[in-house]
């Protein structure tokens, strides 16, 4: 990690998750945005953005393969906060090209399946989404899985060329539930199902007791490959 982002990192070490957001929506104004999957992390964010600045954009990605449960939450997000999150949707030519190569549920039958269905329906819409950007504010934290232990409040985000920000990098999942509680956050139901994380739903199921958080995700892979492409480091 460069010299400027070990400074940033150190001077943000001891600093509120309000005060680093507070800090770089103020300084990046119109060129950052938080991307929400409606996740119990994301919920979160938004609260804590809206009260900031309620017209920071706030985006997420709609593969089309949603659980109706998310569905029913974007709807309530945006009811009780008076906002509209974007939406970025796939390329229609492309999943219909997907369909023709692989069938409708064909990410179940290789890796590489699966990561050519997530470029088409995540990645791609992602590009498109962080276009004009110079900071992308997600809701990863470090003790989600092995694959995260690395990451830092702020990095460069060497795949799509522009500042990530993990305001929630240190949190523990019951400081998540501590804020989602105390501050009447809207969240997924799902989460009251045994689905601390949640992505598409035929690619997410419950886990059972002493599971890994992340093992409902694409549970019939190897752990090494659990990682759609938002999240991967390419240096
Ligand atoms: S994933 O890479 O496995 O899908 P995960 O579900 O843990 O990621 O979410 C980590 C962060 O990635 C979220 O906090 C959010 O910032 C971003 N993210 C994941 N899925 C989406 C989505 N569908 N739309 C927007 N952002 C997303
Ligand atoms: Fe496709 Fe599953 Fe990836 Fe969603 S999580 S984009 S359905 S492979």
């Amino acid at each position: 990690m460069s010299e400027r982002f070990e400074l940033l990192n150190s001077w943000f070490e001891c600093a509120s998750v309000e005060t680093v957001l507070s800090h770089f929506l103020q300084t990046y104004k119109g060129r950052i945005a938080l991307a929400t999957s409606y996740g119990a992390e994301d919920q979160v964010l938004t609260d804590m953005i809206v009260r900031i600045n309620p017209s920071a954009k706030i985006f997420s990605l709609d593969t089309g393969r949603l659980a109706e449960e998310t569905y029913m939450l974007m709807e309530t997000t945006n009811r009780q906060y008076g906002i509209k999150i974007d939406v970025y949707f796939p390329d229609q030519a492309a999943v219909e090209k997907l369909y023709r190569i692989q069938g409708i549920n064909g990410f179940r039958e290789s890796v590489e399946n699966r990561k050519t269905c997530c470029q088409v329906r995540k990645l791609e819409p992602l590009r498109r989404a962080l276009e004009g950007l110079e900071v992308w504010i997600t809701g990863l934290r470090r003790a989600q899985s092995p694959t995260r232990e690395t990451m830092r409040l702020i990095e460069w985000d060497e795949a799509n060329g522009l500042i990530k920000l993990n305001p929630l990098i240190e949190w523990s999942e019951e400081m998540v539930w501590d804020y989602i509680k105390t501050q009447k956050v809207p969240y997924n139901t799902l989460h009251d199902q045994g689905y601390p994380s949640i992505g598409c739903a035929p690619c997410t199921r419950a886990i059972r007791e002493g599971e890994d958080l992340r093992a409902g995700r694409w549970w019939w892979e190897n752990p090494e490959h659990k990682e759609c492409g938002l999240h991967i480091k390419r240096n």
